[in-house]
């Protein structure tokens, strides 16, 4: 028999607080007027002093198993993605995994920044696939807001915390994973890097005083990247699966700018209202993004059986990706 992966379960959170532009006009020399324009973003989210990336990824994984109505014993791998995770180590993966009290499962994290979740994706896919797990828990979460250097007006506007996630298995209803594409190239690491707090440049007064524990990015180099690399990875994926752009019902994108995505659809001839954006209201939540778009994209229950969902993102790394889901089956009762 041959086994087919599919999302079962979806689920995301968001913190409470708000961060809006216009709170950013008086924290750094910014305007409303610049950080729409050049970006789409309104407003994004804060995570709470006290809660954390593993808090966030908590309450979003257990939004995706109630609605993939499975047991919390039936979860035999948890995967998380998080450029931000509590800790070094032990990994988020573990954290999350008890305390949802996931007995039975093995957890690991997995680091491909704002690619993230297509990296789950695609590893829960080869395992489902493979017979070696029947029910993967899929969490991504971002405490963006603990590496932004509010004081710098390049990047404090762009990011906000988040966190989505998915249980992978077999069975309907759901959507079935047909392709994710992956790529990389380390070649371009310090385009977008946290430079210090690893065993390169551990942390010291020196790295604290350089502001080395900052997220740094060459914003106008990524974003030609990041256009050049999305439409090769969308491009490769619908290839794989012999879908032509005709059939891309709805484009799920990476939220980290709207003239990045503008241009994306454009390639491909995705009308406006059939691009899923909530960067107006949460900023760019890195791994985390592309999971809460297509979250809150099937909840409003306007992706009918059979159509075709692409999801891409691209991040640090540098890494990119993209995925095809069709939606299957409907809930009975
Ligand atoms: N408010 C006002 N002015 C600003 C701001 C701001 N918030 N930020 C930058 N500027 C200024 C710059 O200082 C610069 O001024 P100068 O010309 O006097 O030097 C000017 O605006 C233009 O700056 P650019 O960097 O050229 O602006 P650009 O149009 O490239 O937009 C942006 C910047 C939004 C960061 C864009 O380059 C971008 O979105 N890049 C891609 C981001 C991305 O895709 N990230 C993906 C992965 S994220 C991850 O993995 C964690």
């Amino acid at each position: 028999m041959v086994r087919k992966a599919k999302i079962i379960g979806l689920g995301s959170y968001l913190p409470k607080e708000v961060l809006s532009n216009e709170d950013l006009e008086k924290m750094v020399e910014t305007s409303d007027e610049w950080i729409v324009t050049r970006t789409g973003m309104k407003e994004r989210r804060l995570a709470a002093r006290d809660e954390f990336t593993s808090d966030m990824g908590y309450r979003a994984a257990q939004r995706a198993i109630e609605e993939a109505e499975v047991g919390t014993e039936e979860i035999d791998l948890i995967l998380f993605a998080t450029l931000t995770p509590d800790y070094v180590f032990p990994s988020t993966a573990c954290l999350v995994q008890k305390r949802l009290g996931l007995v039975n499962a093995a957890a690991m994290d997995i680091q491909a920044a704002c690619t993230g979740y297509l990296y789950i994706l695609s590893v829960a896919k080869a395992y489902i696939e493979s017979g070696a797990y029947k029910k993967i828990l899929c969490v991504a979460a971002e405490k963006l807001s603990s590496i932004v250097n509010y004081k710098d007006r390049n990047t404090c506007v762009l990011f906000g915390d988040g966190a989505s996630a998915c249980v992978v298995g077999e069975g309907e209803p759901g959507y079935a994973i047909e392709n994710v594409f992956l790529g990389a190239d380390g070649g371009e690491a310090e385009l977008l890097i946290l430079p210090a707090g690893g065993s390169r440049r551990p942390a010291s007064l020196e790295t604290v005083r350089q502001g080395l524990h900052f997220l740094h990015m060459e914003g106008k180099e990524v974003f030609k990247h990041a256009v050049r690399r999305m439409e090769d990875a969308v491009k490769r994926c619908l290839a794989a699966v012999k879908l032509s752009k005709e059939e891309i019902h709805w484009m799920v994108p990476h939220q980290a700018n709207i003239r990045i995505i503008e241009s994306l659809a454009k390639r491909f001839d995705v009308q406006r209202e059939r691009v899923y954006l909530t960067l107006h209201k949460y900023g760019n939540t890195s791994a985390s993004s592309v999971g809460i778009a297509l979250d809150e994209l099937s909840k409003e229950g306007r992706v009918k059986e059979g159509e075709h969902i692409i999801l891409f993102a691209f991040g640090a790394g540098l890494t990119w990706g993209a995925a095809a889901l069709t939606k299957c089956g409907v809930k009975s009762g």
